[in-house]
């Protein structure tokens, strides 16, 4: 009912008469009341007048399971929603789900990790209410080797639902960080789970920095959040809508030619260091050479003064020359 309610709400610009409300519903008044005072205290502000009934107010950043639902107009990703205050993280707690049967498009979001990971055994900070750490279940059928696609097509998601939520242009750092005014503002995390030659499930963890105002001194040069890029609160629920459809209409593009081929150039269009000097940090030794962009197979292109690389995502890490981009 708490869903209903705020669809309503959200759905009418003027007041919507209590007893509206109660009809359409079929409960009490009372029951109403219960469910607006429910959602003050969730963070909504609700204006209540006297003969004319209730109306939303604009502009907040509630966070909670029935905003989400309210906003998320998806096929897929979310129809299961887990919405957690608090998880080791996200990426964990998909796993755990996953391994019970959850189903594809499963997403999993808390409000805080006190465990989250980061990529290489890195930790990941996610403080409470500041972020957006979810992670999604995915069952494709694919080969294990083509899940290293989907982190790169998690981050043109990423970057697409902050660019329609707050209007900034991102970029990207092959092959999955999301960038603002040259610092990182999302990360994401792929985990597998393979039987035999077809995987059983996929897990992509996304960790969006939208409200931290500070990051730790060994961070503060890398490290950037929406609060910072814009000088304002973004809603947490919208953004984590906006992502979740963006990213069906970027896997939808994937599914059709199990490759990149379809979503190659928007890709090397937002990649960060294109034809920019960068140093591959390979296990075999570092090299320089300009980065050219992807190929279908998501790998990327590092013209040496010798020859053309093909980086293959994994242990190796690429940077510009003068710092993180
Ligand atoms: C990186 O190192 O860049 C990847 C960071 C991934 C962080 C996200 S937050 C949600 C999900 N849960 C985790 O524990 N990690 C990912």
């Amino acid at each position: 009912m708490k869903t209903k309610i705020l669809k309503v709400l959200k759905s009418t610009s003027g007041y919507v008469s209590g007893q509206e409300l109660c009809e359409s519903l079929g409960v009490s008044r009372t029951a109403v009341w219960k469910v607006i005072r429910q959602l003050e205290e969730d963070g909504y502000s609700i204006e209540a007048v006297r003969n004319r009934g209730y109306r939303l107010l604009e502009g907040n950043d509630v966070f909670t399971e029935e905003e989400i639902r309210s906003i998320l107009q998806t096929k897929q990703i979310g129809q299961n929603l887990v919405f957690l205050d608090i998880v080791d993280s996200t990426n964990n707690e998909a796993r755990r789900q996953a391994e019970q049967g959850a189903p594809d498009g499963t997403l999993v979001v808390a409000v805080e990790q006190n465990a989250g990971k980061g990529r290489r055994g890195r930790s990941w900070i996610s403080p409470k209410g500041t972020g957006i750490w979810m992670s999604m279940i995915l069952r494709p059928n694919i080969p294990p080797e083509y899940a290293s696609m989907l982190t790169l097509v998690a981050a043109m998601a990423v970057e697409s639902g902050i660019r329609q939520v707050t209007g900034l242009t991102g970029q990207i750092k092959w092959p999955n960080d999301v960038i603002l005014n040259d610092k990182k503002v999302c990360g994401i995390l792929t985990e597998m789970s393979t039987e035999m030659e077809r995987i059983h499930y996929v897990v992509i963890g996304i960790g969006i920095n939208v409200s931290i105002r500070e990051f730790p001194k060994e961070l503060a040069d890398k490290a950037t959040s929406l609060l910072l890029c814009t000088g304002r609160i973004v809603s947490r629920a919208r953004l984590t809508a906006a992502v979740a459809e963006a990213w069906e209409v970027y896997y939808g593009r994937f599914l059709q030619t199990l490759n990149l081929d379809l979503l190659i150039e928007e890709y090397n269009d937002n990649l960060v260091n294109r034809n920019r000097e960068v140093k591959v940090l390979a296990p075999e030794g570092a090299y320089t050479g300009i980065c050219r962009g992807i190929n279908e197979k998501g790998e990327l292109l590092v013209e040496t003064s010798h020859d053309m690389r093909v980086v293959v995502s994994g242990e190796v890490s690429v940077r510009g020359i003068y710092g993180y981009v």
